[in-house]
């Protein structure tokens, strides 16, 4: 790929959308913080430069500022919000603090029709508002395109250098036109050839691998998600028989993960895969742990001492493949991110012990979720396993509260197996981003058959979540919930009561431990 838009990320929380929006626009497009040096963005080869929003306010002291590199790689620029007012600061503009945030649905008038950026959109529209300062004078060489009623210069540009702001988001969902608007700077404006496809993204993937890696061989720790199986198939793409997966059952996974990972891996794709049972290893560990940090802990260490104990056997191995995604990289790198209060160590199962001294692999280091999925649908992974919902490290320990038993495990993953037949039955799978059963640690009363029982509760939990950062539970139909409880009591022995967790992300988390 040669062309690229760059984003320069001045701290919104909106600004890993703007990438998104143009990935799904097959334009590649990569966010770097406003503080990196120009030759970073120089390698990207920019036809085009987009400056987020953000939190601060320009005149503040210490406030980010324009990278002197945007106006000198010459290419068509656009402010968004923070950018815009940037943009407005560095021309002569004048920008008014305002005691009165503007945020919310704003419906915009455009005044010049013209203009490439509205092309082919209706001349009122609804916008997404959220800023406090707003633009007062606009800077020499700009005119007005459009206004709101609280904002007389809600979108301005200079028509011949071509630099455009806006101060709504086009970039969220509730701008309804902002993906094309943002289509119409990176086509129109910047006169991008597009062409970001899953087939693109395997052909630079594999080269760069193949750059990467010589003639050295690699192994790969397989989850049995789909991040590493669709690393793990690139990278077979590309080295062939130098590459050796390891994938270690812990005998927490879901119904029938196992042998899944083992008969695609060995059988359909043909990919060299060692398989370590260490089911006993694990519980034996976990026995009488109820602390879910300690559970994390515990799975954690002797996750990475199996692996390296197998890659040893391998002998002399010098690259480690991971699954590393780049909203993992963009939270890493991002420019002034609070480092957020710690909940839970989220450790990857497959990650890098720290002495292996092995260089990484990371071939989706640079993708979405959804782009790794249609990437994976495209190498021919079966789109059973490329929708699968995601799963913690952790694996059923997690689900389990309290201490994991085999038998635990095993009332579990039949609860959960009962939950995601019926969610496919209805055909309601893609509907919820997430949905597992989970154990509880208390017993409750019941009567079956005129006899009192006592025994486990099963809590559904099924949400709905773009990033997993924020939930909400799902609102799954009642036949699906009706069926999935009955069955689950009258198929799992020890289980007599069924609930819905309805929860939303915060106030509780996605999984309960
Ligand atoms: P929470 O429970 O924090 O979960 O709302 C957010 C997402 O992260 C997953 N999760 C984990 N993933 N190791 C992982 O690899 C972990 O220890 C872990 N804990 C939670 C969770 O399933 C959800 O998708």
């Amino acid at each position: 790929m040669t062309e690229a838009i760059v984003i320069v990320d001045f701290g919104s929380q909106y600004s890993q959308l703007i990438v998104r929006r143009l990935r799904e626009l097959g334009v590649y497009s990569e966010l770097l913080p406003f503080h990196a040096p120009a030759e970073q963005a120089k390698a990207l080869n920019p036809r085009g430069i987009i400056l987020s929003g953000g939190p601060a306010s320009v005149y503040a002291p210490g406030a980010p500022q324009l990278p002197a590199w945007v106006a000198a790689m010459h290419v068509p620029v656009l402010g968004i919000c923070y950018g815009m007012q940037l943009i407005a600061q560095a021309h002569g503009g004048a920008v008014t603090p305002s005691d009165e945030r503007e945020f919310g649905p704003a419906d915009i008038v455009v005044e010049h029709s013209d203009s490439p950026l509205f092309a082919a959109l209706p001349a009122s529209q609804r916008v997404w508002m959220s800023h406090g300062d707003a633009l007062t004078r606009l800077p020499p060489g700009f005119h007005p395109i459009a206004h709101s009623p609280n904002s007389p210069y809600a979108a301005m540009g200079d028509e011949t250098r071509h630099w455009y702001g806006l101060q709504f988001h086009p970039e969220v969902n509730h701008t309804p036109h902002g993906k094309e608007l943002l289509g119409n700077f990176a086509y129109r404006i910047c006169g991008v050839q597009g062409g970001w496809t899953p087939e693109v993204i395997i052909d630079q993937a594999i080269e760069r691998i193949q750059t990467q890696v010589g003639s050295e061989r690699v192994i790969c720790g397989l989850s049995g998600g789909v991040d590493s199986a669709v690393a793990a198939v690139l990278i077979g793409r590309a080295v062939g028989e130098r590459l050796t997966c390891i994938f270690v059952d812990t005998g927490l996974l879901r119904q029938g993960e196992a042998e899944q990972v083992i008969t695609t891996f060995r059988d359909h794709l043909h990919i060299p895969l060692i398989a370590v049972n260490a089911a006993e290893e694990f519980l034996s560990a976990l026995e009488g742990i109820a602390e879910p940090e300690a559970k994390r802990r515990i799975i954690g260490e002797k996750f990475v001492r199996i692996f390296e104990r197998e890659a040893k056997q391998l002998g002399d191995v010098r690259f480690l493949a991971q699954g590393t995604l780049y909203p993992d990289v963009i939270e890493s790198t991002a420019a002034d991110r609070n480092v957020a209060a710690k909940i839970k160590t989220h450790h990857n199962v497959g990650g890098l012990p720290a002495d292996m001294q092995m260089q990484l692999v990371e071939p989706l280091r640079y993708l979405f979720k959804d782009e790794v999925r249609a990437v994976g649908l495209e190498l021919g992974l079966p789109p059973e396993w490329v929708w699968r919902h995601p799963f913690p490290g952790p694996g059923l320990a997690v689900r389990i509260i309290g201490p994991v038993t085999y038998e635990r495990a095993e009332t579990l993953r039949r609860a959960d197996a009962i939950f995601q037949a019926e969610l496919r039955r209805a055909g309601v799978e893609r509907a919820t981003q997430q949905a597992f059963a989970v154990l509880l640690p208390i017993q409750s009363v019941g009567v079956m058959g005129d006899f009192r029982t006592y025994a486990d509760v099963i809590a559904l939990r099924a949400v709905t979540t773009e990033d997993f950062m924020t939930a909400d539970w799902s609102r799954l139909p009642d036949e699906v919930l009706q069926r999935t409880a009955n069955r689950i009591v009258n198929e799992v022995p020890a289980v007599n009561r069924v609930v819905y967790d309805i929860t939303s992300k915060p106030p509780a988390t996605i999984e309960w431990e």
